[in-house]
């Protein structure tokens, strides 16, 4: 089971994208959060920046929707470059038929739930997703306290996962550091995004490493990763 480590531009310097991308080069993908100021009450940054950032590194982009109408604008994000584009399941109008455009587009397709929206109605949906996120914070801003309320839906969303027998990555997002991330790889997650935790400090690099050695020993230890 191999643990990823994705940071969050959010809490990078938006007027030093290239250089923030190249201080956390042994991370496995730049989370990019794309927020519309209707979705969430925060507003970031859009397809052209997408478009300057997927030229400038050689980290794979993973893009974080939190906008409304994903249906009509994921694709979008898919040309810009993201190797992997997730939008909320609470947002899209018809997320089979929008899953499968983002695939047939070249980019793996993930989907994210706010944390009160439950995994069980969509359990018959999972075979055409790549990556599910879990949110940890209510999505709209880094910083924020990790909600330990949602364990128990990770460790659920884990369980489906192997009932299924399927390839679908588990990402975490919000409020993912040192203190919190082990708790999250024991509950079931294997992709972790971190804002704050790896842009807050003086070596990003170095955050990624110790946060990939502590998800990588959690995981070991974890009862649902036994036998990969
Ligand atoms: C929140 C974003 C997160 C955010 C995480 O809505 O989706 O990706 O950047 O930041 P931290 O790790 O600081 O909670
Ligand atoms: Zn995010």
């Amino acid at each position: 089971m191999t643990v990823q480590i994705n940071p969050s531009i959010l809490s990078a310097d938006f007027a030093r994208l290239a250089d923030e991308a190249q201080a956390v080069k042994g991370a496995d993908w730049l989370h990019v959060d794309v927020m519309d100021n209707h979705f969430v009450p925060n507003l970031t940054l859009g397809v052209p920046i997408v478009e300057s950032l997927s030229r400038a590194t050689s980290t794979p982009l993973d893009c974080h929707l939190m906008i409304e109408d994903p249906d009509r604008w994921a694709p979008q994000y898919v040309e810009a470059g993201a190797g992997s584009v997730t939008f909320h399941a609470e947002a899209a109008a018809a997320p089979v038929r929008l899953a499968r455009e983002i695939r047939a587009k070249g980019a793996r397709a993930s989907m994210a739930l706010k944390p009160a929206t439950p995994i069980e109605p969509y359990e018959d949906l999972l075979p055409e997703l790549d990556m599910l996120l879990i949110m940890t914070v209510e999505p709209g801003f880094g910083g924020q306290k990790f909600l330990d309320i949602m364990l128990p839906k990770i460790r659920r969303t884990r369980e489906l996962i192997s009932r299924h027998g399927l390839e679908l990555w588990l990402q975490v997002d919000g409020g993912v550091s040192a203190e919190t991330i082990e708790r999250c790889a024991e509950a079931g997650a294997d992709v972790f995004v971190a804002g704050s935790a790896v842009y807050g400090t003086d070596d990003p690099a170095a955050a990624v490493r110790s946060l990939r050695e502590l998800a990588e020993t959690a995981t070991t230890a974890a009862p649902w990763a036994c036998g990969h």
